[in-house]
């Protein structure tokens, strides 16, 4: 029984390694929880054309959306754990929405990370016919106001939702939410003025308010950014210590060979790595991790500890989801 054992053990063993030397023999595929066009698929698009360099082979970005990025998580979770299919996330979909949806599967147990990714000082943004100028004009509007500004969202649990609640949590002011299926269709709306704000990522903003078709008022950065250098720190603009950066990342799902992992993990590594790569995401104002956090050990202890500082604050504000 003991030899039976052993060999089965070997012969899994050995299949897995023969798997991972031949992966990838086939294309793979990211899912991206939010629409095409907003900053969560403009990074995957940047970053899959790269490792499709590194991998010899196509890497596709699929856009999955709804319910704050949780579907797309839940296809994920449920492929084969073949490398083949890759989580794309962030702060709001792979830590947030543990804290507001009944998932069905769980962000930590159910999920392998890959690598964390660069992340994106918030912003807060307006159409241009919101009559402020600066951060202190635009709270005093707010709270003047009879009625909730607008404030559109990539759903409940997204980045900017959970940045929006934040920002009504150090402001004591109230947000009426719009949901879409990104922000890059909340933004085509914020531009032609149906809603007020959004508190977005910078990636997102920064062309429109670089095109002057929106208003910024703050980022939530400790220091300016490179890509905005006109747009003062909230503690410059009167909110000290509002301070947000929203991270992204990659996972497989639970049971991927750890070899595959690895060949994974070194693909996105190379493309963080390569200056034209990185020269698009700078310019988009994200700011690459440091190489000593681009395991996928990194990203796992990461997100637990961002789990334990937002799910409180989260959970708090009590959020109602259908
Ligand atoms: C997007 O790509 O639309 C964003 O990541 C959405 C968000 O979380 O705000």
């Amino acid at each position: 029984m003991r030899k039976f054992v052993l060999a089965v053990v070997a012969t899994l063993a050995f299949a897995a390694g023969a798997l991972a030397d031949n992966f990838p023999a086939r294309s793979i595929t990211i899912v991206v929880p939010f629409s095409a066009g907003g900053p969560s698929d403009a990074m995957a698009r940047i970053l899959a054309e790269r490792m499709k360099t590194s991998l010899g082979e196509s890497v596709m970005v699929e856009n999955v959306t709804g319910a704050g990025g949780s579907i797309a998580v839940g296809r994920a979770v449920r492929s084969p754990p073949d490398g083949y299919t890759i989580s794309f996330g962030h702060l709001g979909t792979h830590v947030a929405n543990g804290a507001i949806y009944k998932l069905g599967f769980d962000l930590v147990s159910d999920l392998e990370p890959l690598v964390l990714l660069p992340s994106n000082p918030m912003i807060i943004v307006s159409k241009n016919a919101v009559p402020a100028k600066t951060l202190q004009e635009l709270l005093a509007w707010l709270k003047a106001r009879p009625t909730p500004a607008a404030a559109g969202t990539a759903g409940a649990g997204s980045g900017s939702h959970i940045a929006g609640l934040y920002f009504e949590n150090v402001t004591g002011i109230k947000l009426q939410y719009v949901p879409y299926r990104g922000t890059g269709p909340a933004m085509n709306d914020l531009v032609g003025g149906q809603i007020d704000l959004i508190v977005d990522q910078t990636s997102n903003s920064i062309g429109q308010v670089r095109a002057g078709n929106i208003r910024a008022y703050a980022v939530t950065a400790d220091k300016r950014l490179s890509s905005a250098p006109d747009v003062p720190t909230t503690d410059e603009a009167g909110l000290p210590g509002f301070h947000m950066t929203l991270w992204s990342g990659m996972w497989v799902p639970k049971g991927t060979p750890k070899e595959i992992v690895a060949k994974l993990n070194a693909a996105a590594v190379d493309a963080l790595n390569d200056p034209a790569v990185r020269k698009q995401l700078e310019n988009l104002g994200l700011q690459i991790p440091p190489a000593d956090q681009l395991s996928p050990a990194a990203l796992g202890a990461w997100q637990k500890a961002e789990i334990a500082k937002w799910w409180p604050m989260i959970k708090a504000a009590n959020v109602k989801v259908e």
